[in-house]
């Protein structure tokens, strides 16, 4: 009897390789697939579509009998979990090994680059074009744009290199995407290197991604041939938050500080050692396959809602009780998406908060749960989209704590290059410390009265503090040079937009 376990690194961290050789010993045939994205039942274990979540190792024998009724959740394709995403992007999450050259023929691969190379350059960037498919890294520029940029620009070198350096809190689908199906990430990049006549790509890979990493380096021995003349390689970064940012992933690429360049020029223009480049996360590159090989305008543009088009993988994590990967068109409600689908907190609280994007991304109050996961409709609500990474907080969060570490987050991880976040990060902690206390500390540090009453913060009122907090937040946003400093404001903000008491005893004070 086959037997699928996933060897997701998620499934791995909850004991799926010691209930593979359990499983193995009692005589079936295990096949280590990729993972389903339900989290809250892995390690799952599934035996003829019928799964059992999740899985300790004391109950083996009893699921090998065909019992373990009270961990089982029937088949798991019929799942409400499943049934209500509409998967492009991770068609094959849960279905197929990820290092199998034949499951992944047999669903379906090689035939997008097989048509790519038929089509020819300028028609690949049309039909990309045409899918409406935007930069999934966050900011949601359209891909075929970007192509056309590359194509059109001359140079006898241009690069593929794929931004792999998924920084964002509470996001995972990279990983997945990387770990679950390694092939349509290279079948991706093989199809943009044909769209703008590029031989060489890379995959810039976070170090906190073992598994990825190695996937990868297999999965690229094992279709060199398949992808050739086009070649690729891995490259490991090395911890920086910033080097997700695509400017200083290129100079960390070079070999040097993982510093952010100056736009202009553009990547697409002067990229990687100066060539023009496209860099492009995981994801948009991974959906590109789909897109080939349905037709972008046909299978994917007809999808989501205004200029959103296609689906997101959208990532529930956080204190939620079904957390995971759920994969749907655009124009989901933020409300269906935490309470329907992911069942609410895990603490079984209150909803207090919900952020969207990472650590960059807005805190969203429950009485915002309509809005439409769009990216225009996150804009015009002062929140992101970003990676689609949605963590959750229950009532006992401390959106001043929140806030302060929003601050603390952008000056550990500033590459220091300008100013506004250099310095602001610094002085926003401060601020807010000040706020919090009612004046009683500054840089962290409890403050004598004299201190207190020093000219620096002298009868400065809460109200007069967030006054201050307020044109720091504007300055980083519009001053810095790029999204670490300009975005941290969006957390810090929306907190003390949401939840003033959280920051000073009597909202009155401030209002
Ligand atoms: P951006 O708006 O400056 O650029 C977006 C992309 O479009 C870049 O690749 C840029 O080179 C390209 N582009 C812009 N104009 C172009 C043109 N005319 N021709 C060709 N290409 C063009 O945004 P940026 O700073 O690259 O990214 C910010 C986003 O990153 C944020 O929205 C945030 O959500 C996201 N982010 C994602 C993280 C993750 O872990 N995935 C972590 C932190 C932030
Ligand atoms: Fe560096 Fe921060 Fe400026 Fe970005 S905003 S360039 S991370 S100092």
């Amino acid at each position: 009897t086959i037997i699928k376990i996933s060897d997701d690194a998620l499934a791995r961290a909850g004991g799926a390789d010691a209930l593979a050789s359990a499983f193995e010993k009692k005589g079936f045939e295990v096949h280590r697939t990729s993972s389903w994205g339900m989290h809250w039942l892995e390690p799952l274990v599934e035996i003829n579509g019928i799964g059992w979540g999740p899985v300790t190792l004391s109950r083996v024998d009893e699921i090998a009998d065909g019992g373990a009724d009270d961990i089982c959740v029937g088949p798991i394709a019929a799942h409400p979990f499943i049934t209500g995403q509409t998967r492009l992007t991770f068609a094959r999450a849960g279905k197929t090994r990820p290092l199998s050259l034949e499951d992944y023929e047999a669903s379906g691969g090689w035939s997008g680059l097989t048509r790519a190379r038929q089509i020819g350059a300028e028609r690949i960037v049309e039909e990309v074009t045409a899918s409406g498919l935007r930069g999934r890294g966050g900011a949601g520029f359209p891909t075929g744009i970007k192509w056309k940029t590359v194509l059109g620009a001359p140079g006898p070198k241009k690069y593929i290199v794929c931004n792999a350096d998924e920084g964002d809190s509470g996001t995972f689908a990279d990983r997945m995407a990387m770990e679950g199906d390694p092939f349509a990430l290279i079948e991706g990049m093989a199809i943009a290197g044909e769209a703008v006549g590029a031989d060489q790509g890379y995959i810039y890979l976070r170090s906190e991604y073992p598994d990825a990493i190695r996937k990868l380096n297999a999965a690229l021995k094992l279709c060199a041939d398949i992808i050739a003349p086009f070649k690729c390689e891995v490259r490991v970064g090395a911890g920086a938050y910033v080097c997700g940012e695509e400017t200083s992933l290129l100079n960390s690429l070079e070999g040097k500080r993982g510093e952010v360049r100056a736009k202009p020029p553009l990547p697409a223009l002067e990229g990687f050692l100066g060539r023009p480049t496209v860099v492009n996360n995981v994801l948009s590159l991974a959906a590109v396959p789909h897109i080939l090989m349905q037709g972008g305008a046909a299978s994917y543009a007809e999808r989501g809602m205004g200029r959103s088009k296609g689906t997101m993988p959208i990532q529930l994590a956080g204190n939620i009780k079904h957390g995971g990967l759920y994969e749907v068109a655009f124009g989901i409600t933020l409300g269906e998406l935490v309470n329907d689908i992911g069942g609410g907190t895990a603490s079984g609280r209150p909803v207090k908060a919900v952020q969207v994007g990472g650590p960059l991304g807005a805190y969203i109050h429950p009485d915002q749960f309509d809005i439409p996961f769009d990216y225009e409709a996150f804009t015009a609500a002062d929140a992101l989209i970003g990676h689609a990474g949605v963590t959750v907080f229950d009532d006992t969060a401390d959106m001043g704590e929140m806030a302060h570490f929003a601050m603390e987050f952008c000056s550990a991880e500033s590459c220091g290059k300008c100013t506004p976040c250099r310095i602001g990060a610094v002085r926003g902690q401060e601020i807010i410390e000040r706020i919090r206390s009612g004046g009683r500390k500054r840089d962290g540090v409890e403050m004598t009265p004299q201190i207190h009453n020093a000219p620096k913060n002298e009868g400065r009122s809460a109200a007069e503090e967030i006054g201050l907090l307020t044109d720091l937040c504007e300055t980083m946003k519009f001053g810095s040079l790029c999204a670490l400093g300009g975005f941290t404001p969006y957390p810090v903000m929306s907190a003390l937009r949401n939840w003033p008491e959280d920051f000073v005893g009597d909202p009155a004070a401030i209002a």
